[in-house]
């Protein structure tokens, strides 16, 4: 499967050159422990579009190809769940313009792509306060949601109006809600408890993370669910993160060594 899919993929008009690097990477990479959830913080698109003295919203554009490449790589590699922070509860901050310009671009994403990641079984789901959304967004996230809800393929998880802390203190309020009414036992409280009010309650969590860009930040990112994630960080700006790094991500991943907190020969 992994030796067929760049071929694959490429046949498809991706128009790039097998190189033998990337037949090298392929062959390296274990089909039998690929992280099951890939989570993505796609920074750096403002960068991208600067250095070419272009509008910020052109550098997410390029950001929109970019990630549709790498969903159609998780997708042939038989990755479980892929989940992008494409718009943080702190990027309302961002000036109206630019804000205008992001939502456009996602209903505009999922308008579109909706056929193809169909045709690819791939599922959209999102996580965070997408009700606070401007209404187009919410129907393109509502539509392109059910059109795939019997897809089991890929799940691409998109963060919407995420961050982790409205996440958590959403689910400590539900939480105390239950309490008071009686239905939890402040006692019986535990991890898994708490991981079942969270936004991510059908997703595992992710087993690799990776930032774009250069910085070393989580930027209110799934905080509870990347307690033991393996982070793996590139200066490469986001729309030019291509297949290439992500097999190269999954390479590394491959060669931690996860203690989950233990030792390893106990
Ligand atoms: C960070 O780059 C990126 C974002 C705030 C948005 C991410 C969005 C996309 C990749 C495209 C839209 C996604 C969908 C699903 C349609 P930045 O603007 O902070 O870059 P900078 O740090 O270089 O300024």
């Amino acid at each position: 499967m992994l030796n067929n899919f760049l071929k694959l993929w490429r046949g498809k008009g991706s128009g790039l050159p097998v190189t033998a690097d990337e037949e090298a990477l392929i062959a390296s990479i274990d089909p039998a422990r690929l992280p099951k959830h890939i989570a993505i913080i796609m920074d750096g698109n403002g960068r991208w579009a600067k250095k070419r003295g272009l509008p910020r919203a052109l550098g997410h554009r390029a950001g929109v190809d970019a990630l549709r490449n790498i969903v159609k790589l998780c997708r042939q590699l038989e990755i479980e769940y892929l989940t992008c922070y494409a718009f943080s509860t702190e990027n309302w901050k961002r000036p109206p313009k630019e804000v205008t310009a992001l939502m456009n671009l996602l209903v505009e994403f999922l308008q579109k792509e909706i056929d193809e990641l169909c045709a690819n079984y791939v599922r959209v789901s999102s996580i965070g306060r997408t009700e606070e959304l401007p209404p187009a967004a919410q129907k393109a996230l509502q539509m392109a949601v059910n059109k795939s809800s019997n897809n089991n393929g890929l799940i691409l998880n998109l963060a919407l109006n995420y961050g982790g802390r409205a996440e958590l203190v959403e689910a400590v309020r539900q939480l105390a809600r239950e309490v008071k009414q009686g239905l939890v036992d402040p006692e019986a409280i535990d991890e898994n408890t708490i991981g079942r009010y969270l936004y991510t309650s059908e997703l595992p969590d992710p087993d690799l993370l990776i930032r774009t860009s250069g910085d070393f930040r989580i930027s209110n990112f799934l905080l509870w669910q990347l307690a033991y994630t393996e982070f793996w960080l590139t200066p490469v700006l986001w729309p030019d993160f291509k297949p290439l790094h992500l097999l190269n991500a999954i390479v590394d991943y491959q060669n931690r060594e996860r203690r989950f907190g233990g030792i390893k020969d106990f």
